[in-house]
């Protein structure tokens, strides 16, 4: 798929690519996991997997950032069937926005009910330590007042309404259930739960605008997963969307210290195992 095509797909074009999967694989995944940066994994926890690099898909889009290999893994995590994107879409690279959310209506026509999204994030609640994993319970969609909605355009009622709701995006009961599971695991102490706030990226917030979310009620920022969640909920998939704090955001003027995408590889790398735990004992109990 071109990265810049700029015209949003078919139900027939979402379709032949989920028949497709539907032919080359056993596996009828009920769970799609999205792995943020370096979070890719959890797909190497699923048991008898069938691996689809994307280049194989039809008409699937294919990934261009480091540190995201681009493959769908299906598989089982404890007897649940799941399917895992290992390596996401960013609207930073270029692609147009429905081609950042095509994997998840894809999601939605094999028969997934439920959507976990993972991504790296920078700290914007004072409060919070770098290495917390932050449940996301509501969103600001910064590019969304810039008019890059995903849901923009002729509405297919084949996948869900013109005027959705968003004031449930994060499902409550799978937040709930996350942190019953985080309890049990013993990581509870660094699990928060805010507001995520999406910029198209890439480059990394000036201290103004930093200050300026804060005033705004975001707990943390990044460059991601909006777009996928305003598509599943279109399509009434339930949410669970966690943020590792890989950062805290510079707020101070004074301050020397810079975001670099080296420390978030960093960070991701030291939470990357407990996250992963988190995850998959939360489908364990779905
Ligand atoms: C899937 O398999 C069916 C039955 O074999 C076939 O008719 C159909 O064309 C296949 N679809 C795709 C997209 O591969
Ligand atoms: C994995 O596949 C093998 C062989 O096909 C089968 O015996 C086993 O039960 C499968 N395991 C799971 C978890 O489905
Ligand atoms: C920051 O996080 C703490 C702990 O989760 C929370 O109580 C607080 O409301 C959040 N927001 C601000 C602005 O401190």
């Amino acid at each position: 798929m071109e990265a810049t095509s700029s015209r949003s797909c078919s139900y027939e074009e979402y379709k032949e690519t989920a028949d497709w999967l539907l032919n080359h694989t056993k596996h009828r995944p009920k769970v799609a996991i999205i792995c943020g940066s370096g979070l890719g994994g959890l797909a190497d926890l699923l048991e008898n997997k069938t691996v689809f690099p994307y280049k194989d898909i039809p008409r699937f889009p294919t990934s261009t950032v480091p540190g995201h290999e681009g493959s769908l893994v299906f598989g089982k995590l404890h007897g649940h069937e799941c399917v895992c994107m290992k390596g996401r879409f960013h609207f930073y690279e270029g692609y147009n926005i429905n081609t950042v959310t095509y994997p998840v209506r894809v999601f939605f026509l094999l028969g997934v009910e439920t959507l976990i999204v993972t991504n790296a994030a920078g700290g914007l609640n004072g409060s919070y330590n770098v290495g917390d994993i932050m449940l996301i319970k509501d969103h600001i969609n910064m590019p969304g007042f810039a008019g890059q909605n995903p849901l923009c355009g002729h509405n297919d009622e084949r996948f869900g309404v013109r005027f959705p709701c968003m004031s449930d995006a994060y499902d409550r009961g799978l937040r709930e259930l996350a942190k019953g599971s985080a309890k049990e695991q013993g990581c509870d102490q660094f699990l928060q739960e805010g507001v995520y706030c999406m910029l198209a990226g890439p480059s990394y917030e000036t201290i103004a605008e930093c200050r300026l979310l804060k005033t705004l009620g975001a707990d943390a920022v990044g460059m991601s997963t909006v777009p996928e969640v305003l598509v599943a909920r279109h399509c009434g998939l339930r949410v669970l969307g966690l943020s590792l704090i890989t950062n805290k955001v510079v707020t101070d003027y004074d301050s020397g210290e810079k975001a670099n995408h080296e420390e978030v590889l960093r960070t991701t790398e030291l939470r990357t195992q407990d996250l992963q735990k988190l995850v998959s004992n939360i489908i364990t109990k779905l």
